[in-house]
């Protein structure tokens, strides 16, 4: 049986000022599924996860997106959220004065099945938060004041899980994810599962975070092209012999 196409990225070739960086990608994910794109630094991994949420920063050239039926090629970044897809660089810039509850009160605003009386709203995000075994008392702290990374990761799951998008692109960026933090995202991508049947494209280096999970699909990118294709027994592959044989030259330049 073939599943329904939920992202569906064709001939993609995008630069940011002028230099190119992502060539002829193609790239597909369906619904319900859990996808893995790894690559070596600078590869381009980050810059596809900003081309598909909109981000203006990167000129596409060439190629189309689909998501959910509808090319979203040409959408702004907030029509692509309110579409179901979502990007986990929104970490949170500081707003001081601005607690944490607040700012999720606003990322719901608007949306479609997501009115909420204050108090129920109150009461979901405490769910949330005891969900991914974080303390209730986190969400009266101002947003972004002094959060570490691995804070701004934990407020990232619990925007998952409060929106429940249809598409998730988790960038995990390699920096120094701590084991507390590490099992916030774990907890976080569970339940998305769970819960909403959720659909994962997750870009990350550290194959830990990958283990509970059923991988259906490992993309490949070296050098902004997709260089390979496989199932779940290519993160091993990849985590024993690296990228090289994908054409990446260890000595390369990052
Ligand atoms: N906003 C930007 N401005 C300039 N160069 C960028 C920008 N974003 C990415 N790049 C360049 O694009 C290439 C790919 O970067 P990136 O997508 O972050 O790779 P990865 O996530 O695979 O490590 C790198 O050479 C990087 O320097
Ligand atoms: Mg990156």
């Amino acid at each position: 049986m073939t599943r329904e196409s939920l992202l569906s990225i064709r001939g993609l070739s995008a630069s940011v000022e002028g230099k190119p960086i992502l060539r002829e990608v193609d790239l597909d994910v369906a619904r319900g599924e859990v996808h893995v794109l790894m690559g070596p630094n600078g590869a381009g991994k980050t810059t596809l996860g900003h081309i598909a949420m909109g981000d203006p920063a990167y000129e596409v050239t060439d190629g189309s997106i689909v998501f959910d039926g509808e090319d979203i090629t040409e959408l702004s970044c907030d029509k692509r959220s309110h579409a179901g897809l979502f990007l986990s660089f929104q970490a949170p810039v500081e707003i001081p004065g601005v607690p944490l509850s607040s700012f999720l009160r606003a990322t719901i605003e608007g949306r479609a099945g997501m009115d909420m009386k204050n108090k129920e709203f109150r009461r979901r995000i405490k769910q949330l938060a005891d969900e991914l075994n974080m303390d209730a008392s986190y969400l009266d702290r101002e947003l972004g004041v002094g959060f570490s990374g691995g804070e701004k990761k934990k407020v990232e799951m619990l925007q998952l899980l409060l929106l429940q998008p249809k598409l998730a692109i988790l960038d995990e960026t390699d920096s120094g994810l701590d084991v507390d933090a590490l099992s916030v995202v774990s907890k976080g991508m569970d339940s998305y599962r769970r819960n909403c049947e959720g659909t994962l494209l997750i870009i990350t280096h550290n194959t830990r975070i990958l283990e509970h999970l059923d991988v259906d699909r490992v993309h490949v990118m070296v050098r902004g092209r997709i260089a390979a294709e496989g199932d779940s027994s290519l993160i091993d592959d990849i985590d024993r012999n690296g990228f090289e044989r994908f054409g990446h030259r260890a000595d390369e330049a990052e």
